[in-house]
């Protein structure tokens, strides 16, 4: 088949809406968020449904053309991206993005894997139903990114990671076979879980189409606490603290450095410190119920009380109204954008025990700036289930291209700690495209060869999202 062949049975069977060959119009889903990769696609898929992007998957196959699927494209370590090659097209699923069926008895949300995360979150909550997963770019990312991804976020201490939300999937398969497991079953012994080696394969085996996710009946209180701590230790004492109280409540602990502070501060419009006094240390503290009884906020302040008299906390406040708790949350969730707007960083998705992480916010900076003085950390992430995002600006006097040159150095020595610390240098990115040469001395031997073994199984061609996981 030549080279033109399989773009005019594409057209065919997906139309002008569903089929992008405009370099223009192709621009957007040729780069990754961060702006590190820029790929050559040589067209944009838009199936409209899961049978018409089987039949597309298909031809592909067919015609030996690469497949790069992308949802919301806010893939942190260019997951997403298409090579330069050429060989490649990118499979959007933008347009499969239907709830299927929500059910609040069997607390389930059957849905298409290019609604946003945000959308997923709006359709329970119409149903009087919570889903329990929650990231900082969840307007953008979507429900088959996630899951692709295996993401974690801000609930990842209460609820489990993506793949923990996940009873039923349908995916379509590298030949263009369509795997039917959308079950919402909570028990289901029927032979190897097929369902978990799609998730968190980043598109490497498959193509999820659909999933259904459990949910949780809505909270119906919430109390969102911010204070300023004055240790990393001091955060951790206050994480066990909370646990003691009231573990089942307990639904989000995320930590803020003081400099990631500063950029959110000084970048992103409307937001401001609801203390009196600036920190080198934050905590976000959100607990949540579905009991009605009153005394849920007066617990919460007696324990920050408590926590203050023991020298956990230096200062804390409540936020009093569902504005306040969403201008909280922000000051969190735009450390990504602030840091964006700041210039160049070098970023370290990290993981260690969750008792180590003070270790880990002592020693990661020292080792930083052991090889490049002056650098400057930017610490933030979700401290109730270890995942710290470890992210570096350059030196104040460093063009940003100097810097950038030295990834590999400073990422190298992030990760010295990490393992020291017996931690992951993946905690909830996963590994893309950004840190495949990572894999043999953090993989290799058994786990690869297995890993490599699925990835024959179920894509023998070497079609699906090429370059990204293996080195
Ligand atoms: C977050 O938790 O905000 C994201 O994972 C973004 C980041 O790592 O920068
Ligand atoms: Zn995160």
């Amino acid at each position: 088949m030549s080279s033109a062949e399989p773009l005019a049975a594409l057209a065919d069977l997906l139309g002008p809406r569903g089929l992008i060959t405009a370099p223009a119009d192709i621009a957007p889903y040729a780069e990754d968020w961060r702006r590190l990769y820029r790929g050559r696609p040589r067209a944009v898929l838009r199936p409209a449904n899961t049978a018409e992007l089987a039949a597309a998957v298909g031809i592909c196959a067919g015609a030996g053309l690469g497949i790069v699927p992308q949802g919301g494209n806010t893939s942190m370590v260019g997951g997403a991206t298409p090579s330069a090659s050429g060989g490649e097209v990118v499979l959007a699923l933008s347009r499969l993005n239907r709830v299927r069926a929500i059910d609040p008895v069997d607390l389930t949300l059957t849905i298409e894997a290019g609604a946003t995360v945000k959308a997923a979150q709006d359709a329970a909550a119409a149903a009087g139903c919570q889903l329990p997963l929650s990231i900082a770019s969840e307007g953008s990312a979507t429900i088959g990114g996630v899951l692709s991804t295996n993401a974690g976020g801000n609930m990842t201490l209460r609820y489990g990671n993506a793949r923990d939300l996940v009873l039923g999937l349908e995916v379509v398969l590298a030949d263009g076979r369509v795997w039917e497991g959308l079950r919402r079953l909570r028990k289901d012994n029927t032979g190897y879980c097929l369902r978990q080696i799609f998730l968190g394969a980043e598109g490497t085996l498959g193509i999820i189409t659909a999933a259904v996710l459990k949910l949780v009946p809505a909270p119906r209180q919430r109390v969102v606490a911010f204070a300023a701590l004055p240790s990393a230790e001091a955060a951790l004492s206050l994480l066990t603290r909370c646990q003691r109280r009231d573990q089942a409540a307990l639904v989000a602990f995320e930590y803020m450095g003081g400099h990631g502070m500063e950029l959110v501060l000084q970048h992103i419009p409307d937001t401001q410190l609801p203390l009196a006094a600036a920190a080198e240390h934050y905590a976000l503290v959100e607990f949540a119920s579905s009991r009605a009884e009153a005394g849920f906020t007066e617990d919460v302040e007696e324990m920050i009380a408590q926590a203050m008299a023991a020298g956990e906390v230096r200062d804390a406040t409540l936020a009093a109204s569902e504005a306040q708790a969403r201008a909280i949350w922000r000051l969190r969730e735009e450390h990504a954008e602030a840091q964006k707007r700041a210039g160049a960083s070098i970023k370290n998705d990290v993981s260690v025990p969750v008792s180590l992480v003070p270790e880990f916010l002592r020693a990661a900076p020292a080792a930083c700036r052991a090889l490049m003085p002056g650098i400057r950390v930017v610490a933030f992430g979700h401290l109730g289930d270890g995942n710290i995002h470890f992210n570096l600006r350059p030196p104040e006097t460093m063009a940003e291209a100097d810097f950038l040159a030295q990834d590999h150095a400073v990422m190298d020595a992030v990760l010295g700690v990490v393992r020291r610390l017996g931690g992951s240098f993946s905690a909830e990115h996963g590994v893309g495209r950004l840190k495949t040469y990572l894999m043999p001395d953090w993989r290799g031997g058994v786990e690869l060869d297995l890993m490599r073994a699925l990835k024959t199984a179920f894509d023998p061609h070497g079609l699906l999202n090429a370059g990204k996981i293996f080195p």
